[in-house]
């Protein structure tokens, strides 16, 4: 991770992060590590404490011991007692139950002693690491215990996803949210905005003139963006089976990625002109019309199958979920953006648990050249092909047709391939430091403001619509497979395949 250290300072960083779900899996898996790492990085600010708030009865020695056990396993960097020592030091335990309204006054009470004695004058980051059931719960505690105002101080507020279930419950959740915090307080967290290449595309597009000239529908043939994972649901079940592969990936990490892939460049780098480049993108996806639905959406759930010569269970025959289950585990659609520079050019998204790969790409498919002079049927021409690589190989891939020296043929694709592979790029720790690290600085360019995250759901939102609606064959793909044959239908129908480079 390279962070950019010029913002450090513009802003008071002292502070208190109060995570809420602080004995959860979130905190343990993700959370701990990536503080753990920016203390390595000498990343947190000097005045700093972490008072994790859970549920469960333990004394601080208890909970920090947990916390050291699990950093010893997630974290990326071995741990060093020397730095866990200055990581320890930070970490308070505060047990209360969330749900109870009265507790907050308790919490705000030890927040303002700590204040003191770490010198973090107020300020204030309230992680909602708890499931989405409970924000408006703890929202509504800091409102009524007035926590969340305090004159000269700051008051952040970190909010996984899902952001709400569907349209409706995403803008009663947002204004409540609104009654408490303002919109830039707000940090809406999409952790593939923390990952390396996302932050990459925009540099790859406006820092080299042979692709941004051509990054448009002249010369594109098609775009696609695939998210595949060879894991099933494990024990997440009982999430899952409410969520689908809709509002647990296309509704959030694949639409960002989308609009920083389609979006036009903005005025400068603030958050804002960023964001509001991004959304414009969202804005202009087609109307989603039921003719729409019919032709240009897959969806899919696993059925039983082999991953890596392991057999595993159907979706339905998972911990959790029903044995008649219609949620869909995988997700492939075709759109348009309606704008000038993409009208005509299809993106094909797709997404999918327990398929044969994990990876996640986007691929820029350039047009042919007109058949004059070279041939296909004589020649291997490919198409050019622009791969973005996010995980597990990280970089750019490029294929171009050379001469080839060697066979009998005259052109053979020539296969550029920048990426190295990274096994840690996943949903790792990484993400989260850069998140955690932008949090504390207040920049707030790899979240998502409320309008991209409304118009996101108008486009989710009628698909899943329509998934719940239809009857489905499901399961209706191999585990270890890519889907279902419709969603290769879905490309040939126009003379394309899925590529899995
Ligand atoms: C999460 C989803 O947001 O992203 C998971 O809830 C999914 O279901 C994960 O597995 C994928 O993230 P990554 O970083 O491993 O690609």
């Amino acid at each position: 991770m390279k962070l950019d250290e010029t913002k450090i300072g513009v802003d008071n960083l002292s502070a208190i992060l109060v995570i809420f779900g602080g004995t959860g899996d979130l905190t343990h898996r993700k959370l701990m590590p990536a503080l753990y790492n920016l203390v390595l990085d000498k990343l947190l600010p000097e005045h700093f404490a972490i008072v994790s708030v859970g549920r469960r009865e333990k004394t601080q020695e208890q909970y920090q011991k947990e916390v050291y056990d699990t950093i010893r396993k997630y974290s990326r960097n071995k741990l060093s007692e020397t730095y866990w020592a200055g990581l320890k030091e930070m970490i308070y335990y505060y047990q209360f139950d969330f749900i109870d309204q009265e507790g907050y006054y308790g919490l705000k009470n030890f927040l303002e002693q700590l204040d003191q004695k770490v010198k973090s004058e107020g300020n204030r980051v309230f992680y909602m690491a708890v499931a989405p059931e409970y924000f408006e719960t703890i929202v509504q505690g800091l409102q009524l215990s007035d926590m969340a105002k305090k004159s000269g101080a700051w008051s952040r507020l970190i909010i996984e996803k899902p952001f709400g279930k569907d349209l409706k419950t995403a803008r009663k959740l947002n204004s409540k949210l609104l009654e408490v915090f303002d919109e830039n307080s707000i940090y809406r967290i999409d952790h593939y905005l923390g990952k390396e290449m996302i932050q990459n595309i925009m540099v790859l597009r406006f820092c080299n003139s042979i692709f941004e000239s051509i990054w448009n529908n002249k010369f594109i043939d098609n775009i696609q963006i695939s998210l595949t994972e060879k894991l099933g649901v494990g024990t997440r079940g009982g999430y899952y089976e409410h969520s689908g592969a809709m509002r647990d990936m296309v509704q959030n990490h694949i639409i960002q990625i989308l609009s920083l892939v389609a979006m036009e460049p903005p005025v400068n780098l603030k958050t804002d002109s960023i964001r509001t480049e991004k959304q414009k993108v969202i804005e202009a996806i087609e109307e989603i019309t039921p003719e729409f639905l019919r032709d240009n959406v897959v969806f899919g759930q696993y059925g039983k199958g082999m991953i890596d010569g392991i057999p595993v269970p159907a979706y339905r025959e998972e911990e959790n979920v029903p044995s008649n289950s219609t949620t869909e585990t995988f997700v492939a659609v075709k759109l348009h953006i309606n704008n000038f520079r993409w009208a005509g050019t299809p993106f094909y998204i797709r997404t999918g648990k327990r398929l044969g790969t994990s990876s996640a790409e986007i691929v820029i498919q350039f047009k042919e050249m007109p058949n004059i002079l070279y041939f296909k049927e004589r020649d291997i021409q490919e198409p050019n092909l622009l791969v973005i690589r996010i995980q597990p190989n990280v970089g750019v891939f490029f294929q171009f047709n050379t001469k080839d020296f060697n066979t009998h043929h005259d052109i053979v694709p020539t296969k550029m391939d920048t990426s190295y592979f990274s096994p840690t790029q996943g949903n790792t720790p990484e993400a989260y430091e850069r998140l955690i690290y932008d949090i504390l600085r207040g920049d707030a360019t790899l979240f998502s403001r409320w309008d991209e995250v409304e118009a996101a759901w108008m486009v989710a939102d009628q698909m899943i619509k329509y998934r719940e609606q239809k009857k489905h064959q499901f399961p209706n793909y191999d585990s270890g497979s890519m889907g279902p044959v419709r969603a290769f239908e879905l490309l040939a129908r126009d003379g394309r395949k899925w590529w899995n480079i």
